[in-house]
C-alpha cells in the first residue's frame, strides 16, 4: 500500500507531480481556460464582493497565505487570512458582501466547520478547497473547489499543500481574468507555468539525494529558522511547520524584514538559517539579510532558483529550484523542504507517518 516506499509520507511527496497535473487537468477546458464548473463565481457575483475571507489550520492555513498573495496580485481583491481557532471566536467583520474560503483536505477539521458555519449564518458566500470529496466542510459549503490529491494518510500534508496552492492560483487568474485586472497575456503566461509545475517538481525529487545529504549533516541540531519576504514568507511557515511535526526539532519561520526587529538576537555561530530567496524582485533585500545573518557566523542555507544571483555566491550553501515565474514558486519551494524534513526525522529515528500527539484530522477543539 506504500508503493514500495518507506514511509506514506515519501509516498505522497513523490506523487505530487501527479496530483498537481490532475488538479490542473480537471480544471483547464479545450479552449486553454479556467472552467469552475459546478462553481458559481460570476463577473456580478465578483463585483458583489467587497473582501475574501480565507479560514483554515495547520498546512491548509499556509495555503491560504499563498492564496492571500495570489489573490491580490492577480484580481487586485483584499484578503484576510486567519486560523479558524482565532476567526470563530472574534466575532469577525463577515457579511452578504464577504467571499468566504475555507481550505481543508480532510473537510472534517472542527474549527474550520465551525467558521464555514459562522461565516454562513452571517451570510458570506461560502467556497471551500477540498481533498476528501462529501466531506463536512464540503456538503456545507456553497461552492466547492475540490483538489485532486487523492488519500492523504501520512499525518505530515504534502501533496494537499501543493494541490491546495494549484486551486488559490487558478481561482486568483479566473477571479483576475473576470475583473479585467490581468491582461490575456499574464493569464496565459501563469496557466503555462503552473502546467510546467508538475515536470520541475519531478527534476527537484529526482535530486532527492541532496537534500538527504544535507539532512545527514544537519539531523542532529536543536533547532533550524526559516526565513523569506513576500510569497516566499507565506512558504517559510509551512516548510518550518513540516520539520517540527516530523522531526520535533525546534523550528521558527519569520519574514526575512522582522528579524532585526528582534530575532536576530538569537543568531550565533552555528546557527542554521534556511533562507528561501526565489522572488526576483526582492533577492537584493534578501541578499542583505543572508548578510546580515552571516555576519553572525551563522549558518545559511539559501533555497533559490537555479541561476539567480543568490545561487552564484560561492561560499554559500544552496539549494537549487528550477526557473519559474516569482508568483508560483511556492509549488517548487516547499518539495526540498518536504524532502529534508523526511530526511531529518528518519536520520532521529521518528515515527514519520504518525508523529507524537497528532492526529490526521483534528475534528475536536
Ligand atoms: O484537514 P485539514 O486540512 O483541515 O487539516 C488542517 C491541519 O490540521 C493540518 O494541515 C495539519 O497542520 C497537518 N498536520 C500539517 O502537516
Amino acid at each position: 500500500e506504500k508503493g514500495g516506499y518507506q514511509h506514506f509520507m515519501m509516498k505522497e511527496i513523490n506523487e505530487q507531480p501527479k496530483a498537481i497535473r490532475e488538479t490542473l487537468q480537471r480544471r483547464i477546458g479545450k479552449d486553454g481556460k479556467i472552467k469552475l464548473d459546478g462553481i458559481s463565481l460570476t463577473r456580478e457575483d465578483l463585483e458583489k464582493f467587497d473582501k475574501i475571507s480565507i479560514v483554515a489550520c495547520g498546512t491548509a492555513y499556509h495555503a491560504g497565505l499563498v492564496g492571500k498573495y495570489a489573490i491580490e496580485k492577480m484580481a487586485r481583491m483584499p484578503v484576510e487570512v486567519d486560523v479558524a481557532s482565532e476567526f470563530r471566536y472574534r466575532d469577525p467583520f463577515v457579511d452578504e458582501k464577504t467571499l468566504f474560503i475555507a481550505i481543508s483536505q480532510s473537510g472534517e477539521t472542527l474549527d474550520t466547520l465551525m467558521s464555514l458555519r459562522e461565516a454562513k449564518s452571517k451570510g458570506a458566500r461560502v467556497l471551500s478547497v477540498v481533498n476528501v470529496v462529501g466531506s463536512s466542510v464540503a456538503r456545507e459549503s456553497d461552492d466547492v473547489f475540490y483538489t485532486w490529491a487523492g488519500p492523504e494518510i501520512a499525518v505530515a500534508s504534502t501533496k494537499a499543500y501543493t494541490t491546495q496552492l494549484v486551486c488559490m492560483y487558478l481561482l486568483a487568474l479566473y477571479m483576475g481574468d473576470l475583473r479585467g485586472t490581468i491582461t490575456e497575456d499574464y493569464y496565459k503566461q501563469v496557466l503555462k507555468e503552473l502546467k510546467a509545475t508538475p515536470k520541475k517538481v519531478q527534476r527537484i525529487l529526482d535530486k532527492a539525494e541532496d537534500i538527504e545529504e544535507l539532512a545527514k549533516n544537519l539531523y542532529n541540531r536543536d533547532q533550524i529558522f526559516f526565513i523569506g519576504r513576500g510569497i516566499d514568507s507565506a512558504v517559510a511557515y509551512e516548510c518550518s511547520l513540516k520539520l517540527k511535526e516530523v522531526s520535533y526539532i525546534n523550528s521558527f519561520a519569520i519574514a526575512a524584514g522582522e528579524l532585526k526587529h528582534g530575532t536576530i538576537a538569537l543568531m550565533e555561530p552555528e546557527t542554521i538559517v534556511i533562507a528561501l530567496a526565489t522572488q526576483d524582485f526582492l533577492m537584493e533585500k534578501m541578499y542583505s539579510n543572508i548578510e546580515e545573518i552571516r555576519a553572525r557566523r551563522a549558518h545559511v542555507i539559501a533555497v533559490t532558483k537555479e541561476g539567480s544571483q543568490i545561487s552564484k555566491i560561492k561560499s554559500l550553501e544552496v539549494i537549487r529550484i528550477p526557473k519559474c515565474m516569482d508568483e508560483v514558486s511556492p509549488i517548487l519551494t516547499i518539495v526540498p523542504m518536504q524532502l529534508f524534513a523526511y530526511y531529518v526525522a528518519r536520520e532521529r529515528g521518528e515515527n514519520i507517518d504518525k508523529p507524537r500527539n497528532l492526529a490526521k484530522s483534528v475534528t475536536v477543539e
